[in-house]
Parts: C-alpha cells; sequence; structure tokens
C-alpha cells in the first residue's frame, strides 16, 4: 500500500499550525519533528478542549513535547529520537493511538543526538537498530506503522545493506535523507544516489533533499522514470517550511498562504514565538524560493522589523491584518500556557529509573531554531 502514496512530506518542527496547512495543500503524510523518548515518556495527555488539541505535557517542564488533534490521527507520523529499544517501545506506546506511526530519526548529526547514541550515530549500529525496530514493531498494533529515517552511509553498499538491516528487523518504508552524515544542507542532495538504492528492500523508500519547488519535484519523477527508478514519494523539509502550499498544483498568493498559516497557528494554539520563527522563514524564503519584495503594501524589509517587535499572537494577528479573539485562555499561545495546570503527583521512582536527559536535549528551543543553513538532521 505504501508504494502507492506520493509525494510525501515531512513535518520537521514541533508545530501543530505548520502540520495542518502542509495537509491542507495536499501532503498524504507528515512526520512532526523528533521527540527524544525520554521527554515524552512521563508526560500526560491532555485534552486541550479550549483548541480541541491533544497535548503531551511534561509535568516535570510543564510544556507540551507534541501536540496533535484528532482529525489528524492518520496522517501524522510520531518521530523518535531513541538509543534504546525499552525506552522507544515505552514513549511509542504512549503516544502510538494518537498518530498514524512511529519513525525513528536515524539521520540526525548534531551532537546532542549523537553524543546519546541517537540519530546518525544509529548508522554505525546495525545490531541497536535492530533491537530498536524489531521491539518498536512487536509492541505496537499492527495498523500503526514502523519506519525509519536514514542518511546515506559511505558507500551504496553499506546504505544498501543498512536498508536490509531497517527491512528486516520491521522497518515498512525507509526515507533517505540523500546525503552522507557529514554534509551540511547546503551541499547538494546525491540524487542519483537513489538510482542504485531503490531497489535495496521490497518496502517504500521516500527520497529528501532539496526538493523546494513543484518543478524541481517534477524533474526527479521524470529522471527517476528515464532511469527506471521506482522511489515511492519523497519527503520534503526546508521547501515546505518556505512554502507549505508546494504540496498543491493550484496554490494560492503568496499574502494568502502567510495569512493562512497565522489563522492555524491561532487555532491550534502554537506559541508565538514559533509562529514568529516560521512566519519569519516564509517571508524570506531560500533555495529557489523567492518571496515578494512586500507585505501587506509594505516593504519587505520594513514588514520583517515590524514582524521581529512582535511580542504577543495578537500582535503578529494585528500586523498581518489577521483577527484575534481575546476570549482565549489566561497563556493562550505563549511557551507558560501549562504552568498552573494541575498535574497529579509524579512518581519519583519512575522518574530515578529513567537516565538523565542531557542539558542541551533540555532546552526544545534549542532543537526548534535550527538553522536551515547549518547543521540538520
Ligand atoms: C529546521 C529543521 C528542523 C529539522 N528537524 C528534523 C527532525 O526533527 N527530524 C529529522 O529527521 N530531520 C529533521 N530535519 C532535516 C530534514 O528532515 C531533512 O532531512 C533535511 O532538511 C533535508 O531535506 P530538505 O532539503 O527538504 O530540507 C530538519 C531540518 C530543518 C531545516
Amino acid at each position: 500500500m505504501w508504494r502507492s502514496w506520493p509525494p510525501w512530506c515531512e513535518g520537521v518542527l514541533y508545530l501543530c499550525a505548520w502540520i495542518s496547512e502542509c495537509l491542507r495543500y495536499g501532503a498524504s503524510l507528515v512526520w512532526g519533528e523528533e521527540i527524544i523518548d525520554r521527554k515524552l515518556i512521563g508526560a500526560l495527555r491532555v485534552e486541550n478542549s479550549a483548541f480541541g488539541c491533544i497535548d503531551y505535557v511534561s509535568p516535570r517542564e510543564k510544556v507540551s513535547v507534541f501536540s496533535t488533534c484528532a482529525e489528524e490521527t492518520k496522517k501524522v507520523i510520531f518521530q523518535l529520537g531513541t538509543a534504546s529499544a525499552h525506552l522507544a517501545v515505552e514513549a511509542a506506546q504512549l503516544v502510538c493511538n494518537d498518530v498514524s506511526g512511529i519513525d525513528v530519526n536515524m539521520g540526525c548529526p548534531k551532537s546532542f543526538s549523537v553524543k546519546g547514541g541517537m540519530g546518525a550515530a544509529l548508522l554505525d549500529k546495525p545490531e541497536v537498530v535492530a533491537e530498536i525496530l524489531t521491539s518498536l514493531r512487536r509492541a505496537l498494533p499492527s495498523e500503526k506503522s514502523v519506519t525509519c529515517k536514514i542518511r546515506m552511509l559511505p558507500s551504496t553498499e553499506k546504505t544498501r545493506d543498512f536498508m536490509r538491516v531497517c527491512e528486516k528487523s520491521g522497518a515498512e518504508a525507509i526515507t533517505v535523507h540523500m546525503r552522507l552524515r557529514e554534509e551540511r544542507p547546503a551541499e547538494p542532495a546525491h540524487w542519483d544516489e537513489m538510482e542504485r538504492l531503490w531497489d535495496a528492500v521490497q518496502v517504500p523508500v521516500l527520497a529528501n533533499g532539496d526538493f523546494f519547488s513543484r518543478h524541481q519535484i517534477d524533474e526527479f519523477w521524470k529522471h527517476c522514470k528515464e532511469k527506471g527508478c521506482r522511489p515511492s514519494g519523497v519527503m520534503i523539509a526546508r521547501g515546505a517550511l518556505w512554502n507549505p502550499s508546494i504540496f498543491s498544483r493550484e496554490p494560492p498568493a503568496f499574502d494568502e498562504m502567510v495569512r493562512s498559516y497565522v489563522r492555524s497557528a491561532v487555532a491550534t494554539n502554537s506559541t508565538y514565538q514559533n509562529t514568529k520563527w516560521v512566519l519569519s522563514q516564509m517571508l524570506a524564503g531560500g533555495t529557489g524560493v523567492t518571496v515578494p519584495t512586500s507585505f501587506n503594501g509594505i516593504n519587505m524589509k520594513t514588514f520583517n522589523r515590524e514582524l521581529s517587535a512582535t511580542k504577543s499572537m495578537a500582535h503578529i494577528c494585528t500586523a498581518f491584518g489577521e483577527p484575534f479573539e481575546p476570549t482565549y485562555p489566561n497563556r493562550a499561545h505563549t511557551t507558560v500556557f501549562y504552568k498552573d495546570f494541575p498535574f497529579p503527583e509524579e512518581d519519583p521512582q519512575k522518574r530515578s529509573r529513567l537516565p538523565p536527559v542531557d542539558a542541551e536535549i533540555e532546552s526544545p528551543q534549542k532543537c526548534r531554531r535550527m538553522d536551515p543553513g547549518g547543521e540538520s538532521a
């Protein structure tokens, strides 16, 4: 079934609003931002009736570490950062009923990930990968998919062997970020390598890296056809961040696309800080994505200065000419929404059984504010 589902998309950020926008424009599936197993374990599932969302809230940090909603259950894949089969299972079991499947990140080269044996560190540990994937497949209901996202290994044969390990261990689809672990996002992705990888396994293989426009995606499929190469889909990260309507053949005008994102951010209780960051990415554009020189009739440089001065969701709405209801709950659209939530007492024994979360992982903003031109997963 997976073979017949292109094109695909990846949700790279923990941003409900952005996920719902990508789905609205036609993405088949959206992957959530990687969440580390230990961050999710212990989280409380809260039905946020004010916004119709389901939030997984950490009682220790008093923040939502993952947020989704019932309408998205069949379309959202939860991505785990993990180096341990038992922690992966514990985290996945907690969240699996609210998502379509669980993906294991095996491509992130960032030091916080690799130091903890997660992300790209797993590319050197096929035995740990086998244990994680087998355990997840065994523990999760059969209708929930188990997938993984990898990077290219130093040779084609090594990548093919690694993909076979993943398939044999239960991965039902494999996304290949077409770069080597040490390559940065500014270096071109190796699309040609897909010709030598797609048939390493029977399960669907998705290509990721440098899909920034519909034209490029069409060119990729044309190239694949000419070469007799049949990957099952493409996964888009930066291209969709700059332009979530990349999935649509009839995209809206730029201004409307941006305003629509603002409305979604308000409706899903996105924090104004994250909303601001995504908006700044959209308004700046990137490789192959040129943006208009003005917004709302205001010169883009001046408008960007206005955006950067905003200090609340209400301010953002005013800047973009969108309505903002003053009736939202206290602390809506801020990082302290759950500050006074009546959390039940935590089981101290359970916490002490978990290995410590390292200091960098503690700061979700660090993970979110990745520089698309810098090091990325
Ligand atoms: C801001 C940002 C956040 C990212 N977060 C993740 C992540 O959580 N998990 C992951 O597997 N990849 C993550 N990535 C990497 C992308 O999934 C993707 O592999 C990479 O950006 C190349 O694809 P692209 O050329 O379409 O951007 C992130 C990338 C960016 C720019």
